[in-house]
């Protein structure tokens, strides 16, 4: 009887590329455990666990400990993301091959886990990949024009005395890797476009033939740095919100196919982390369990997407970048699914204390969104309803 009401939508279970989970080493802002049943809450049955953690998941121990820890969890599948480098000045590859055919079978790895600075190692790990068939994720970040960074770099951020992280700091590094994979034969993704400048460059390289896919954040596609105005912490993130212009042509580009999917980037902090001076906090917010409604405010509600395009962005284009069969695809009948059941009519009161996360840096406080999830099934087993997460603990079953 979930499915009962009318003008509800179904929706293949969505797919996140972008997702920080905490766990191992900041187990006090998010856990496996309480991340999942975020992910459930939001309509999620896949994420993929960015490689930030502590340790860094450069090495198979990690990323099979985050497969079998989402598994035992059984709220979604929790794909772990593996680093590329391995050591802090991130001057030789991981063993991408080994974390590749672990039981956590690694299909995507990241430099948002230790940085490459050098693009002969970038070069050589796109190389790597390609003989894998994995993706790389590029976070897409030259560090030498963003040293010291707080905010966008513009006329906002220029009044209020922020330090500006210049949009070239993103493009420069999604033209220099659309090259480096050209060359390579490689397939690079870039995380968390977030300027005009980075869909024109997508853009071209897609038209070259070259195999490069882009996710936006829901927050790149509503906030812009006028959310700064108030120096609260909460909407500082890397990227940073940046301005009109680009959410406009961030939102025109997913709508276009030209921006494959939305990715939350969600990026639970510690409260200690973030009500500090804006220059001392750390970057990231709140993604997973707000997602759905963002799209719908920023796409569904402008006719720039129907819900067609959103199953689309949110589910079957993820699913495809990173080759996962079992999701956003036609169901056989009585196979079991992985399905999301949407009330787009329905609003809802963002509370930071009341989401699934352990952290609350949710940008959208007391905000009121329009769309919100009735239900969520991973394999035909229900993980969320009305609000509410499945106990974990119940085997997920996945692959
Ligand atoms: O804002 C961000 N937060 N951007 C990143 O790239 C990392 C993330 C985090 O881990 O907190
Ligand atoms: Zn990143
Ligand atoms: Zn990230």
């Amino acid at each position: 009887e979930i499915f009962a009401g009318e003008g509800r939508v179904l929706l293949p279970g969505f797919v996140d590329l972008h997702t920080h989970l905490r766990e191992p080493g900041r187990e006090d802002t998010e856990t496996i455990e309480s991340g999942s049943a975020a992910a459930a809450l939001g309509g999620y049955t896949a994420v993929f666990a960015m490689a930030n953690t502590s340790p860094v998941a450069d090495s198979q121990v990690i990323t099979d400990h985050v497969w079998r820890r989402g598994q035992e969890t059984g709220l979604v599948d929790v794909y772990p993301v593996g680093a590329v480098t391995v050591g802090l000045a991130g001057e030789q590859l991981a063993e991408m091959g080994t974390m590749a055919t672990g039981v956590g079978a690694v299909r995507m790895f990241s430099d948002d886990g230790h940085c490459v600075h050098d693009p002969l190692i970038m070069r050589r790990a796109l190389e790597y990949a390609r003989s894998l068939d994995v993706l790389i994720a590029q976070h897409a970040e030259e560090p030498r024009l963003t040293r010291g960074a707080v905010a966008h770099e513009g006329p906002t951020a220029a009044r209020l005395g922020l330090a500006g992280w210049p949009r070239a700091a993103e493009e420069s590094i999604v033209a220099r890797d659309a090259l480096l994979a050209r060359d390579a034969g490689a397939r690079v993704h870039i995380c968390h476009a977030s300027t005009a400048g980075t869909v024109e460059l997508v853009k071209w390289a897609k038209d070259q033939g070259i195999a490069i896919t882009a996710e936006v954040t829901p927050h790149h596609l509503l906030l812009t740095d006028a959310r700064l105005e108030t120096y609260d912490a909460v909407n500082k993130v890397n990227p940073p919100l940046r301005e009109g212009s680009d959410t406009e042509s961030l939102r025109q580009a997913l709508a276009a196919g030209i921006v494959d999917c939305v990715a939350t980037d969600h990026a639970p902090h510690a409260e200690q982390d973030k009500c500090c001076e804006f220059a001392a906090a750390r970057p990231g917010m709140l993604g997973l369990q707000t997602a759905l409604s963002i799209v719908v405010e920023t796409m569904v509600r402008p006719g720039l997407l129907d819900w067609r395009g959103v199953a689309r962005v949110m589910s079957e284009r993820p699913a495809e970048i990173v080759g996962l069969d079992d999701q956003g695809r036609p169901i056989e009948v009585g196979e079991p699914a992985n399905l999301v059941l949407v009330d787009p009519d329905a609003t809802w009161t963002v509370e930071g204390q009341h989401l699934a996360s352990i952290a609350s840096n949710t940008p959208y406080q007391s905000m009121t969104l329009p769309g919100r999830v009735i239900g969520t099934l991973l394999r035909g087993r229900i993980t969320a309803r009305d609000g509410v997460a499945a106990s974990p603990g119940v085997p997920g079953g996945g692959r």
